[in-house]
């Protein structure tokens, strides 16, 4: 993992959400939702910050990031999809559709497209197991998925992603 260090800018934001949060109760996980909404993943060079201002150690704080698969420790592509592999979502066919996306995007899953344009993103229930399986691609949730539509999805996403940000 290449580890790039943040901004002055991503400081700046970050020491303003830790101000924001530090006081509330349980503030750690509001607070790294707060991070990864504003810069898109928890760099570990603002680990130290979030550490003192809450009172824990570092290990505490690396450990709850690196815990829950929903925290990025590196800035994701230009496009972000999730494919659910949850047990409602296994059992109808989520991991045939994530190696279906890695052959798709040219993209293995948990990594980033060389040219930055796609990340791929197993995931552990997207809130849709009645109409399973699930894949986010974005913001935007799809159910029932099927092959031949995650493989149109993907077309959408490839074409989209090669526009530059
Ligand atoms: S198990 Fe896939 S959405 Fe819940």
């Amino acid at each position: 993992m290449k580890l790039i260090p943040s901004s002055a800018q991503d400081l700046a934001t970050v020491s303003a959400l830790i101000a924001e949060h530090r006081d509330q109760p349980g503030a750690l996980l509001p607070l790294l939702h707060a991070v990864q909404d504003a810069l898109g993943h928890v760099p570990d060079d603002v680990v130290p910050a979030i550490a003192r201002a809450l009172g824990l150690s570092r290990a505490e704080v690396h450990g709850v990031i690196t815990y829950y698969h929903f925290f990025r420790r590196e800035a994701p592509g230009r496009q972000v999809v999730q494919v659910c592999r949850a047990e409602a979502c296994q059992a109808c066919g989520g991991e045939e559709l994530l190696a279906l996306a890695e052959r798709v995007l040219g993209c293995e899953r948990h990594s980033t497209r060389a040219d930055g344009a796609v990340t791929l993103e197993p995931v552990y229930c997207l809130g849709l197991c009645a109409s399973s399986p699930a894949v986010q691609i974005g913001e935007k949730l799809h159910a029932r998925v099927t092959p031949a539509r995650l493989q149109s999805l993907l077309a959408h996403v490839a074409d989209t992603a090669e526009v530059a940000p």
